[in-house]
């Protein structure tokens, strides 16, 4: 098998799109080994992307969803000593061997794997200042020694390490050093419909196009506080299905206009560009009912609190 035919491993999958420089920049972290730190909007689908690539790839994910409070080691592994403890004045275990109040975190898991697995480490820029120069150890050795039983946990095969950073806190050189960057740019009109059809295969093409249309014209509204997201445009249309909007009506109104914009001052940036039309926050959510799905479904549309703006 030549070097190039072993290169190309990640194609995307059919429920994630990805364009030509994701495909490239995932593969390439791949082939040298290298964390792929990935950036971008809000709901890009930067957390997907590691599901897509163990689904891809037929391998194990492993997620390790990064709070403000998590440490590196957290990662590696956790030692129960409440449990130890409660178990020295109540329990009936074996107190002395501590190695039963070990328990394996995330990246622990993924070199403990009998096969090569995928590390998603979500929102890394969630953590401490100090966190990125703490897991660098661990990444480059790919070991570490559990402090409580002297044990070295050593990485079988050196897994596939997706990081994911929605760019709040800027993350030190050493650590970009060793890591393949990407920047998920926000999807063109074209893979839009694509993202919207995986996740509503049989929605209807006018409706599609209309729902797409208003998005892309409320996107356009300048100085927007926040931008509605791919992930926002797929709720929504789910929304506008499910209370059996007609398409025609999207011309005229902008039905649950607050799965979009989640901000007063940006509906009302929206009206002032014509984006979004007056009182039709209360149109949308008052009249699903009269769309095309009629009947309960309908009614859904205000009785499940999809309201837009007033
Ligand atoms: N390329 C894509 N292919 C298919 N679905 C996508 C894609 N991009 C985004 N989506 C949709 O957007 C949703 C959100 O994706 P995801 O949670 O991965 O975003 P994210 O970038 O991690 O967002 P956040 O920064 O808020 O965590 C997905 O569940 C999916 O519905
Ligand atoms: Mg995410």
């Amino acid at each position: 098998m030549s070097a190039t035919s072993t290169f190309h491993r990640w194609d995307g999958t059919a429920s994630y799109i990805a364009d030509e420089g994701l495909k490239a920049a995932v593969n390439v972290a791949v082939a040298l080994q290298r964390p792929l730190l990935i950036k971008g909007e809000p709901g890009t689908g930067k957390t997907l992307l590691a599901h897509a690539i163990s689904e891809g790839l037929g391998l194990p994910l492993y997620t390790w969803h990064i709070k403000s409070t998590t440490r590196a080691q957290d990662g590696c592994w956790v030692y129960d000593a409440v449990a130890r403890l409660q178990d020295s004045r109540f329990g009936d275990r074996d107190v002395r061997d501590v190695a039963q109040y070990i328990k394996m975190g995330p990246l622990g898991e993924a070199f403990a794997s009998e096969t090569r697995a995928v590390l998603l480490i979500d929102e890394i820029d969630k953590a401490d200042i100090e966190f990125p120069n703490d897991l660098l150890h661990e990444l480059d050795a790919m070991r570490f020694v559990v402090t409580e039983t002297g044990e070295e946990v050593v990485a079988q095969h050196r897994p596939i390490v997706i990081i994911s950073s929605n760019a709040e806190k800027e993350l030190p050189d050493a650590f970009l050093r060793r890591c393949v960057f990407h920047y998920i740019t926000f999807p063109s009109e074209e893979r839009l419909t694509q993202i919207c059809r995986v996740h509503h295969p049989d929605v209807e093409d006018e409706l599609l196009a209309g729902a797409l249309r208003r998005f892309l014209a409320l996107r356009s509204v300048k100085h927007l506080r926040k931008k509605p997201t791919t992930s926002e445009l797929v709720d929504w249309i789910a929304g506008l299905r499910l209370a059996g909007i007609d398409p025609e009506k999207l011309q005229r109104t902008l039905p649950f206009a607050g799965v979009l914009l989640k901000d007063e001052s940006d509906a009302e940036k929206a009206r002032k560009a014509g984006a979004m039309e007056p009182d039709e926050g209360e149109e949308g959510g008052g009249q699903g009912g009269g769309g095309k799905g009629g009947g309960g479904k309908g009614e859904g549309g205000a009785g499940n609190g999809w309201r837009g703006w007033r």
